[in-house]
């Protein structure tokens, strides 16, 4: 009992980073002014977001150059710029100085980002990446699949944080491949933890699927955008960044 209670008192309340694509994504069907990036931050900080992530592509397909600089100068939290490890991006982020930088594999043809960073496959040029960036004085987070050999990959390149993909948790067939795809995450996210790098995980979470990741304890934060930004349509953007928020919390509140 003692222990338990011990080891309650580590557990940190879990973070939230809303990744506000998608409003983008509305902005550039029609090359409107509207709906603002900014406004869209501000009410995620509003309401309980402890930092805006946004995914500058290759295609620019929803962010542009110009909203990360603009979220950079206006956001009070912290802005995590996700991009690919291209000498562009890398360039670009240099010169903008997010708090952070989460490295993800890119291809033009994807619906979102499909699958972990190939870090066991890339060591020497991402590490010359992660350098360069934290250099600069930003966070450097690669976005990995919830294995060993890339999670010691992750750690050899010198990032201090990993994000663990969730998607294979979140779109499992059945509840026994969930399971299984849950007890990857479980496993990797202490193995990390326990080599010394920060824990964040992200990918297909939403409204129902999120309270078994709140509950590994050694996960500090998650990134969702797509249920965020659909959730806002029926609720306004404010409500649906606090529902989420309360049930990450209420979850994180119940490990034991
Ligand atoms: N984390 C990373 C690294 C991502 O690439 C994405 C998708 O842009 C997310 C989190 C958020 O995923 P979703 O939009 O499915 O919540």
């Amino acid at each position: 009992m003692i222990f338990s209670n011990d080891y309650k008192m580590d557990i940190k309340p879990i973070l939230l980073g809303v990744n506000i694509d998608h409003v983008a994504t509305i902005r550039q069907a029609r090359g409107t002014r509207y709906p603002e990036l900014i406004q869209a931050a501000l009410i995620a900080e509003q309401n309980g977001a402890d930092s805006i992530t946004a995914h500058l592509r290759e295609d620019r397909r929803h962010i542009q150059d110009r909203d990360i600089s603009l979220l950079k100068d206006m956001i009070n939290s912290r802005l995590n710029m996700e991009m690919a490890a291209t000498d562009e991006m890398v360039d670009l982020a240099v010169k903008v100085k997010p708090q952070a930088c989460c490295l993800v594999p890119e291809k033009r043809q994807e619906l979102t980002t499909e699958g972990g960073l190939d870090v066991t496959g890339n060591l020497s040029r991402l590490q010359t990446t992660c350098k360069r960036l934290a250099d600069a004085d930003i966070e450097v987070s690669l976005f990995i699949a919830p294995e060993r050999d890339q999670i010691d990959a992750a750690k050899a390149v010198g990032a201090l944080v990993i994000e663990l993909h969730t998607g294979s948790y979140a779109e499992a067939k059945n509840i026994k491949l969930q399971d299984v795809a849950l007890e990857h995450i479980k496993k990797a996210a202490h193995y990390a933890n326990s080599i010394g790098l920060q824990v964040n995980a992200g990918h297909g979470l939403h409204y129902h699927n999120v309270e078994a990741i709140c509950r590994i304890p050694e996960i500090v934060e998650l990134n969702i955008g797509h249920s965020i930004i659909a959730q806002a349509l029926f609720s306004g953007l404010g409500q649906a960044v606090r529902d989420l928020k309360q049930i990450m919390l209420n979850s994180r509140s119940h490990i034991s």
